[in-house]
């Protein structure tokens, strides 16, 4: 059997991915096209209890040790939902991935992203996504869509969230080819019709 695709959906807390994730796995279901949702963190069984420390608990967490608890989210994600999925063929649309941890952990909480290169290269096995979407939005916007109810992560301030923002331009920056920005002050429409454009490229 073909080999699936491991695509990635990224960007600020607001940005509107999850539901661009979801109307692509309604285009794929349409086309008959074998296909698996997950997320990050918690995509399901020890997952989810890794997403609830990380999201909800209210008492002192290092950065370090907020990093080594999404990578670990990772690791299981990665052996235990996509890489069985992708070896059968069926396209993987993960809710944020690796850029995740560069973007909040490395440019937004400010710890070296060589390193986190280094550890997320060990929690994926050296996998990279086929494809990765960033939904780019100014802090403004991503917070008014956000609304007063903020978990842990969306707490964190305006200054912090630029610093991600900006991250993850950097990142496509650098990796062109697998990363895909895209506006998204844009319509849902629009946006869908964009990500289903850049995904047709894939069979190309
Ligand atoms: P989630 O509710 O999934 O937010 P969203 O719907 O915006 O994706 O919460 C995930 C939060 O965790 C989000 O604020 C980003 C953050 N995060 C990191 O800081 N590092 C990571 O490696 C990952 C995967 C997420």
């Amino acid at each position: 059997m073909k080999r699936g695709l491991f695509i990635t959906f990224e960007g600020a807390d607001g940005c509107g991915k999850t539901t661009q994730m979801k109307l692509l796995a309604e285009y794929l279901e349409k086309q008959g096209i074998p296909y698996l949702l997950t997320r990050e963190p918690g995509g399901k069984g020890l997952g989810e209890k890794v997403r609830e420390i990380l999201l909800n608990y209210d008492g002192e967490v290092s950065d370090r040790c907020e990093s080594f608890l999404f990578l670990a989210d990772r690791a299981q994600n990665i052996d235990i939902i996509v890489t069985p999925a992708v070896e059968e063929g069926k396209i993987v649309l993960c809710d944020r991935h690796i850029d995740s941890t560069v973007a909040y952990q490395g440019y937004g909480r400010g710890l070296d992203i060589n390193r986190i290169n280094m550890l997320n290269d060990i929690a994926t096995n050296g996998k990279k996504p086929d494809l990765t979407f960033v939904f780019d939005i100014d802090v403004e916007t991503s917070m008014k869509r956000v609304g007063q109810e903020k978990d842990r992560m969306e707490s964190a301030g305006r200054e912090f969230h630029n610093r991600v923002r900006n991250g993850y331009l950097e990142l496509a920056k650098q990796e062109p080819q697998r990363i895909k920005v895209i506006d998204a002050t844009k319509s849902i429409d629009e946006i869908h019709k964009e990500v289903i454009k850049i995904f047709a490229t894939l069979n190309d």
